[in-house]
């Protein structure tokens, strides 16, 4: 270890977040026994044990900033990570993006079957809003209906779904998207979810709703950088460094805005929102500052 350069703050409470992570998945999870165990394997191997957990990470430091207990704010950022993860062997399937490599293993349709891997996703989805139903994740029931309405809202039609399916239509479109179309597919596909994790700890805290805004201002904000930067590293980085396969968008025809504006720009771009996204949290004190850091991650990552 002594070569090797120190942690940040920011990356050791991410590994920390991330071990959090899935100890509470594991605990959330059934075992994989019983005549249905191949489903329960499959929903185990797409959400523990691999991802950067950013979407966790902005759920636990929302709540950190209003007192939220950890036990509570840990089953969020578990629901949230199990929708994610559904919304990841889904976006994989032949279907749709086509991959046969993601966080450094084989998709959940190659080390499963296909069917496998959309009943997994289902399942995960439904698990992510049963975990937020349940008494266990906070005591009072307006608390966990906001929760439920607000990731129904963001992962649905005109959220996560709505996003994918307008980068589907894109792929096969004979014009080309322009940038503010762009935009609003990012937004929804990407953004409507990092802005919900943003969010989610301040709707636990009961947190004023300018408080509440504020973060989910900067969810948004980091949400639009953070897929720029997925677009910039698929056209950039390695397999053996992101885990899934890369330079596909461009041969696939995906609308990105690097796509339109060229890598400096697309850049130039990702940097200003994440400048924009700081300032959102102004009225936040030191407390705020590792969701300050994340901000700036969401765009150096190189995985
Ligand atoms: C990948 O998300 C899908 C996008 C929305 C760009 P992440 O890059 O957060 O994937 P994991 O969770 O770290 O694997
Ligand atoms: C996926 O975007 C966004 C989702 C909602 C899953 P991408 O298709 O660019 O994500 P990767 O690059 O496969 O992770
Ligand atoms: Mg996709
Ligand atoms: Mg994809
Ligand atoms: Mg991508």
């Amino acid at each position: 270890m002594l070569d090797s350069a120190p942690m940040s703050s920011l990356q050791a409470a991410l590994a920390q977040a991330a071990a959090e992570i899935d100890t509470a998945l594991d605990h959330i999870l059934p075992p994989a026994e019983g005549p249905e165990a191949p489903l329960l394997e499959a929903m185990r191997y797409a959400v523990i044990g691999g991802g950067k957990r950013l979407r966790g990470f902005l759920v636990l430091e929302g709540a950190r900033q209003f007192g939220v207990s950890r036990q509570a704010a840990l089953r969020v950022a578990a629901a949230i990570e199990m929708l994610h993860a559904y919304s990841l062997v889904h976006d994989d399937l032949p279907a749709m993006d086509d991959d046969d490599l993601r966080r450094g293993k084989p998709t959940v349709h190659k080390a499963f079957d296909e069917a496998t891997a959309i009943i997994a996703g289902d399942a995960l989805q439904a698990m992510a809003f049963g975990t937020l139903a349940d008494e266990e994740t906070h005591a009072d029931t307006a608390v966990r209906i906001e929760l439920v309405r607000c990731l129904a809202k963001a992962a649905g039609a005109r959220g996560m779904c709505g996003g994918q399916m307008l980068d589907m239509l894109a792929e096969a479109a004979a014009e080309p998207l322009d940038e503010v179309q762009v935009g609003r597919l990012q937004l929804l596909k990407t953004g409507r979810l990092i802005e919900f994790a943003a969010e989610a700890g301040a709707i636990l805290g009961k947190a004023p709703s300018a408080q509440r805004h504020a973060l989910a201002a900067f969810g948004r904000d980091i949400g639009a950088a953070f897929q720029i930067a997925d677009d910039l590293l698929d056209a950039t980085a390695s397999a053996a460094e992101t885990g899934k396969r890369t330079g596909k968008d461009a041969e696939a025809g995906k609308a990105t805005l690097l796509g339109l504006l060229g890598l400096d720009r697309a850049r130039m771009q990702a940097e200003r929102l994440v400048a924009q996204a700081r300032d959102h949290l102004d009225s936040f004190g030191e407390r705020a500052d590792l969701l300050r850091d994340l901000a700036a991650y969401t765009i150096e990552r190189k995985s």
